[in-house]
């Protein structure tokens, strides 16, 4: 159906062809078609790349006039039909049409209509190839530097909160169950170091892609007197891309934003998970306002974490775009395949994802308020401080960890029989299992001094987080 070679060579003139097929229809006697027009248009979603591919086609008629392969009247004309285009853009009024198939050819298209047959000298020394990754690249690049802006403003959120509640006593948990007490600070803390490394994985990300394909042409370079340094500096590139085939065949720039990507907003599941949990009155460690959450309306007493749930559920379209390029490539023989035209919706719609759900959170962030009465409650329960037991036993009483722990295991013991808290037990009962234990050991028992004794580099006492707090100050600054 899409073979057009074997068709019969006597066929009428190309003034029958549609209109798009004017652009590479030269040895072209049939239509394509409507089917093979309904699979290869592009503009629906290429579309997006109208900025970006009319700063590379200005950068490349600048640069094919100062090396003298088109006049300055020629590059005049050009730059100001360029310019008109991104006025009717901007405007609304810019004819985005199927006929033309993707964003290259609209705007050349259009640009034709403007100035006439100086818009045929544009694609001089350039191809499409080149010219979608180009355009792709410079996409990509603009989202993970919106992307790093938009995890540290996340991480500015999280910071303002673990300061206020730098010695809000909260429970630690392993496997979900109760294990050490930490601060609400430091919890959020933990959040603020994830993003850290998320916000350099886009910088180097931005970082690796940081070279311009323009000028590997179709594939194998071209022979006009091209200034590949001069279009790569002009469009903010460190240097030209050093091999033309790589240049046009290589899409692992976006497969490894899409890879930061979903690591970012697996740590964004992580945190609305919690914000999940924390939500429900069986926990209520926190308070959403109602700006970041819906109530039902069947239940009046409802109040739900909606925000949060679909920050839990984004990192699915995350991982699915991730999976979804990773396969388009794999196999790909050398060099452009139309195949590769499937690397945009995925891309897109992984990053507006993630950028919804990074100004969610944001959002959400600032909003809670921790109740810490009950987080302080809680954070007692479930004989959390029996570590900060077995440590007091070590360090007055000289004993190895292992018997430490296991006296602390029969202390937890009795303490479940007689359904009283750690802290609660009597000396005597303890002197059963130790006669040199003292009271001075309830001093050690409770929440706050647990936290307030893990002065550890990176622990959880509230010192510890208020100096982590004031070195990520500076860092984001
Ligand atoms: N719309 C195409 C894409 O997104 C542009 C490149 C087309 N190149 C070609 N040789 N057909 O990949």
């Amino acid at each position: 159906m899409t073979d057009h070679s074997s068709d019969p060579p006597a066929r009428p003139a190309p003034s029958s062809a549609p209109v798009g097929q004017a652009m590479w229809g030269g040895r072209f006697s049939g239509k394509p078609a409507e089917l093979m027009q309904a699979i290869n248009v592009s503009i629906g979603f290429d579309r997006r790349l109208a900025p970006q591919d009319l700063a590379g086609s200005s950068a490349h008629a600048a640069m094919l006039q100062s090396v003298g392969v088109i006049s300055s009247e020629d590059a005049a004309a050009i730059q100001g039909g360029l310019q008109q285009i991104e006025a009717e853009i901007a405007a609304g009024t810019f004819p985005f049409r199927e006929e033309f198939e993707d964003i290259h050819m609209n705007v050349e298209a259009r640009l034709r209509e403007l100035i006439g047959p100086a818009a045929g000298r544009l694609h001089t020394a350039r191809s499409r190839n080149d010219q979608v990754a180009l355009d792709f690249r410079m996409w990509v690049r603009e989202a993970c530097e919106r992307s790093l802006g938009q995890v540290q403003a996340l991480q500015l959120a999280l910071l303002a909160k673990a300061e206020a509640h730098a010695d809000a006593v909260m429970p630690g948990f392993t496997h979900l169950q109760p294990a050490q007490p930490v601060t609400f600070g430091h919890h959020l803390m933990a959040y603020v170091e994830m993003f850290g490394r998320d916000a350099t994985r886009f910088q180097d990300a931005a970082l690796r892609m940081n070279e311009s394909p323009l000028g590997a042409a179709a594939l194998a370079g071209s022979p006009f007197p091209i200034d590949r340094q001069m279009t790569a500096a002009a469009l903010g590139f460190a240097r030209p891309t050093a091999n033309s085939l790589d240049s046009v065949a290589d899409r692992d720039f976006a497969l490894e934003a899409l890879a930061a990507a979903t690591i970012c907003a697996t740590h964004l599941s992580r945190l609305a998970e919690e914000i999940v949990i924390w939500m429900t009155p069986q926990f209520g460690f926190i308070k959403l306002s109602d700006a970041f959450t819906t109530g039902s309306s069947i239940m009046p007493q409802k109040k739900n974490p909606d925000a949060a749930e679909l920050v839990r559920a984004k990192v699915g379209r995350l991982l699915g775009s991730f999976t979804q390029l990773t396969v388009v490539m794999k196999g790909l023989p050398l060099t452009y395949s139309k195949d590769m035209q499937e690397d945009k919706v995925p891309t897109f719609e992984a990053f507006d994802a993630l950028e919804l759900s990074l100004l969610a959170m944001a959002g959400m962030v600032g909003d809670l308020e921790p109740n810490r009465e009950k987080m302080a409650a809680a954070a007692g329960a479930g004989y959390s401080t029996a570590t900060d037991l077995a440590d007091w036993l070590v360090r007055e009483l000289d004993l190895p960890f292992r018997d430490a722990h296991h006296i602390t295991g029969a202390a937890v013991k009795q303490a479940e029989a007689a359904g009283v808290a750690l802290g609660d037990l009597p000396l005597a009962k303890l002197q059963g299992l130790d006669n040199r234990i003292t009271a001075a050991v309830y001093e050690v028992l409770t929440p706050q001094a647990s936290v307030a004794s893990r002065k550890s580099y990176g622990g959880t006492a509230p010192d510890q987080v208020r100096a982590q707090v004031a070195r990520w100050k500076e860092l984001l600054g």
